[in-house]
């Protein structure tokens, strides 16, 4: 090929990637304003300054919480120190942070963990599912809890050629559960593409020991998954589309599509209010200001709540949102009769009453 052609060629695809890369920021608004909503009764919490993934609390409120995930494209201004997973014990008066120590025999300096889950058994035996990227790959760690030493001891690593850029998990049996992947792609350049061109190839897996499936897919990024109160239906964030989706939970685990609710924020991670049933997403309403941060114009938080999922008209709320002042980068909420904690990608997490 002549190099005329060669570079008409590049030309081309270079201004068909800055055309997708203008209708991404226009879709996700990227540099959208925050309308401050504020709670009352808030405070930060001592000893989480870098970030705070995920957060699942137990039926009798013990709150585990992931630390700041390491992820390429994502700033982080953690020491350069294994992950943990802090304890919090809601039912305090004034609850504190505690790392949980982690048994010996398994590879805690290449720790990195991303979405949680925890799973009680029928003899009330916790454990504890973690999404970890140890060297970025994906694994999924179970732990058992043991409350008395506040200790995680390790049982096993879950490997599974399906199960890569694996996200967030709900554990729904002893070793079964759905895993969302967030992206199709591995290598950090053509993931920037795919979600360029917004090629939707992200799915939701089922794994069990016996089988492993896809079970939904078409996500532009398929992000937080968490499962109804009454463990009919699972919930799943699409963040670059700005949607949750309510998938009806089958026999023999198969997931099918009831409705899609469009919240035209970036929904990160989804928690289940455990008294109401209500969804709580955890939004990040200016991504481009997460991707590229500035400190003086930093990105903001915002946490949404949905009632009444499946009628005909969810009802769609703000119960917490902030310019990044207070709290940068909101990437979960969690509610505890009364208590909400607030996690973020890398910044703080904050406590509040309600
Ligand atoms: C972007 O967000 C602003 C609110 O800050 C809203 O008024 C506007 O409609 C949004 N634009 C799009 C394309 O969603
Ligand atoms: C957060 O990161 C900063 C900068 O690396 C460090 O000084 C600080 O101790 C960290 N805080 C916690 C609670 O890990
Ligand atoms: C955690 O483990 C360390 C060393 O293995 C031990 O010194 C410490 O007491 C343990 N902490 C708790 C809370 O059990
Ligand atoms: C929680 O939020 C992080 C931060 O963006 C996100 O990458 C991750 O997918 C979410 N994890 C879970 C458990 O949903
Ligand atoms: C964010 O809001 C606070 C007060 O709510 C305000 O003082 C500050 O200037 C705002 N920051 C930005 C970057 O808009």
């Amino acid at each position: 090929m002549g190099k005329l052609v060669v570079l008409t060629l590049l030309g081309a695809v270079l201004a068909l990637i800055g055309e997708r890369l203008v209708a991404f920021r226009q879709r996700t608004n990227a540099s959208r304003a925050v309308e401050p909503v504020d709670l009352p009764n808030c405070h930060l919490i001592e000893g989480l300054e870098n970030g705070s993934e995920d957060i699942d609390i137990l039926p009798n409120g013990l709150a585990f919480i992931s630390s700041g995930l390491k992820y390429p494209g994502m700033p982080n201004f953690a020491p350069d120190e294994p992950g943990q997973i802090f304890l919090m014990d809601l039912n305090e008066q004034n609850p504190r942070v505690q790392a949980l120590n982690i048994s010996d025999g398994f590879d805690k300096a290449s720790f990195n963990p991303h979405g949680i889950s925890t799973f009680i058994d029928k003899d009330h035996t916790v454990y504890l599912y973690v999404v970890n990227h140890p060297h970025m790959k994906s694994t999924v760690e179970k732990f058992k809890f043991e409350e008395q030493q506040r200790s995680l001891v390790h049982l096993k690593t879950i490997k599974h050629e399906l199960l890569t850029s694996v996200n967030d998990i709900v554990v729904l049996g002893p070793e079964q559960f759905y895993a969302t992947r967030d992206h199709y792609f591995t290598n950090f350049f053509l993931v920037l593409l795919e979600m360029i061109m917004d090629l939707r190839w992200t799915d939701v897996l089922f794994y069990s020991p016996r089988e492993v499936k896809v079970v939904a897919k078409g996500f532009s990024s398929a992000n937080g998954i968490t499962v109804s109160l009454d463990k009919k239906y699972i919930y799943v964030a699409d963040v670059l589309a700005q949607n949750v989706h309510v998938l009806n939970k089958h026999r023999n685990w198969d997931l099918t599509q009831v409705k899609v609710i469009q919240l035209g924020t970036l929904v990160d991670n989804l928690t289940v209010d455990p008294d109401t049933g209500d969804i709580l997403a955890g939004c990040h309403p200016n991504a481009m200001k997460l991707l590229i941060y500035n400190s003086e114009d930093p990105p903001g938080s915002e946490v949404l709540r949905i009632q009444d999922v499946l009628s005909e008209k969810p009802k769609i709320s703000t119960t917490y949102a902030n310019n990044g002042s207070v709290l940068q980068g909101s990437s979960v909420a969690s509610v505890y009769h009364g208590k909400l904690l607030i996690g973020t990608v890398f910044h703080k997490a904050l406590y509040c009453l309600f």
